[in-house]
């Protein structure tokens, strides 16, 4: 199948490079210059597992990048729209990409062409998208419309694509679900992993195939982030109240996660979730129920609990440190989770920029998103206001507390006595919950964490 894919970011580059891997001939378009040379010369502009890869091994044969969208057009039969739809200033999605991109298809639109939004969007986001094309003079035997989102998480992008536990379409005719099907069927029919299989033996259940109406499929992504945002902070408040009256979160989350209607992922509880998906999508999903007259406010608490968690763990840096100012402090971890540079609504730069604001001195580490993290504090809190190391000891020099952020696990596995040598006061402090209090007490530090007594 020939298909281009409009927007080359962490969902458009994977889902390029993914389709390339099942064989499709594949376009990826985007309109910022400097990624797309960087990905012509074989350079991938995110840190994504296993990214680099497949895209050395694609690149040039089956998959080619373009800043053409009319290009991407002429030459595809289905295009799938993967460009951002960020938080507005009235906390619904911002679908000005999304609408930028369609009247672009429409003015080159010229054969049957099946239109996939793959992008996070509010239901009824597909049928602005077929009166846009007719709008903008597209004519409506030429085009298909189709809703297929994406449930990757970064991190575990190429694998989440490529071993989904399912693919969801919304589609409105046969034609459309028929190209679809075919996209995807190396995915369900398992052929891809019996031909290619990236991590033999993880295919070996298929994914299942769901096929719903495009309002359906819209509402099922807003409804998959909204619902496990809702398990994160529901087990934060957990851990609040585990903390006032010695229960420990962690056996809390096993005995409740042993209830196979439960489960135990999701449940882990910290400085609450960040990434620029699961912020935007609860307050999107709040703004789209309100709309449609329905007052969904246990969405509210769930965003209320998420953003007091941060203070939560702020109030402990205090708790422990007393004063801030001039109190010297390394962080390791800055990224919103492990396994990505992406410091979009990280928590971490949060809580750093929380800190530099009361008067302290930070030394940062991450393994991959120093740079990116630079760039973000640059912007917030003034350039050269916090240093960066190159390693976890490094910024641990001289501390008067350690705060881990980001869980990634180089800091699961730290040299406990090396890390105590380096410091000036051996007071950790955990939002991730790596560590078991008692490990860290008999290795001489004052350990506090979430959900656990300190
Ligand atoms: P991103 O910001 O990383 O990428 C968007 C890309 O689109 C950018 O490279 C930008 O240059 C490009 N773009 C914007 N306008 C364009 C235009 N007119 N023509 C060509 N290219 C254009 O965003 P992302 O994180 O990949 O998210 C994209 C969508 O997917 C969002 O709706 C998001 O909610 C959703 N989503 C994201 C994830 C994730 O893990 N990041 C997972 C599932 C769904
Ligand atoms: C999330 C969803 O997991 C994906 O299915 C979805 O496709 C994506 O959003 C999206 O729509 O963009 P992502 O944001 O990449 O993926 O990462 P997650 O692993 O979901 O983590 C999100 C945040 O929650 C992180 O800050 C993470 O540290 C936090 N988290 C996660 C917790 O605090 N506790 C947990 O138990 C799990």
């Amino acid at each position: 199948m020939n298909i281009s894919v409009i927007g080359a970011g962490y969902v458009g580059l994977v889902s390029a490079v993914c389709f390339a891997e099942l064989g499709h001939t594949v376009i990826g378009v985007d309109n910022n210059p400097e990624k797309l040379l960087a990905l012509d010369e074989g350079k991938v502009p995110i840190h994504e597992n296993l990214l680099p890869e497949l895209l050395q091994r694609h690149l040039g044969h089956r998959l080619t990048f373009s800043s053409s969208i009319s290009h991407a057009v002429r030459e595809s039969d289905v295009i799938f729209i993967t460009v951002g739809t960020p938080q507005s200033a009235t906390g619904h999605a911002d679908l000005g990409y999304v609408e930028a991109v369609t009247r672009e298809i429409a003015k080159h639109i010229t054969s049957m062409k099946l239109i996939v939004e793959k992008s996070t969007v509010p239901v009824r986001t597909s049928d602005a998208i077929r009166r846009t094309m007719t709008l903008n003079g597209a004519s409506p035997r030429l085009f298909s419309v189709a809703s297929n989102p994406e449930f990757l998480r970064e991190g575990s992008a190429v694998t989440d694509f490529l071993y989904p536990d399912r693919i969801v379409i919304g589609v409105e005719d046969s034609f459309s679900e028929e190209r679809l099907r075919e996209i995807y069927s190396p995915l369900c029919d398992g052929s891809y992993y019996r031909r290619e299989d990236l991590i033999p033996g993880c295919g070996a259940s298929a994914a299942h195939f769901i096929v719903t109406n495009t309002n359906s499929a819209e509402l099922i992504k807003h409804t998959s982030n909204a619902f496990l945002a809702m398990k994160i902070s529901f087990m934060n408040a957990i851990a609040n109240i585990a903390e006032r009256v010695g229960g420990d979160v962690d056996q809390i989350r096993e005995g409740v996660g042993a209830d196979r209607r439960i489960g135990t992922s999701f449940l882990n509880a910290g400085i609450g979730y960040g990434g620029s998906c699961f912020p935007k999508d609860v307050l999107a999903f709040r703004a789209v129920a309100r709309e449609v007259g329905y007052d969904f406010d246990l969405l509210d608490a769930v965003m209320r609990i998420n953003k007091d968690q941060r203070h939560q763990f702020l109030r402990k840096v205090r708790d422990a440190l007393w004063t801030l100012r001039d109190k010297r402090i390394a962080v390791f971890g800055l990224a919103f989770k492990a396994g990505t540079d992406d410091v979009r609504e990280s928590p971490a730069i949060e809580i750093v920029e929380a800190l530099v604001n009361e008067g302290c001195l930070i030394t940062a580490y991450d393994p991959v998103a120093m740079p990116r993290a630079l760039s973000e504090l640059g912007l917030r809190v003034g350039e050269n206001t916090v240093r960066m190391a190159s390693d976890p000891y490094i910024a641990a020099e001289d501390v008067d507390a350690v705060l881990i952020l980001t869980e990634w696990n180089e800091f699961a596995s730290l040299d406990l006595p090396r890390l105590h040598s380096q410091m000036r006061l051996p007071v950790v402090i955990d939002g991730r919950n790596l560590y078991r209090p008692e490990v860290m007490e008999a290795a001489g530090f004052v350990y506090y964490s979430v959900g656990r007594a300190a």
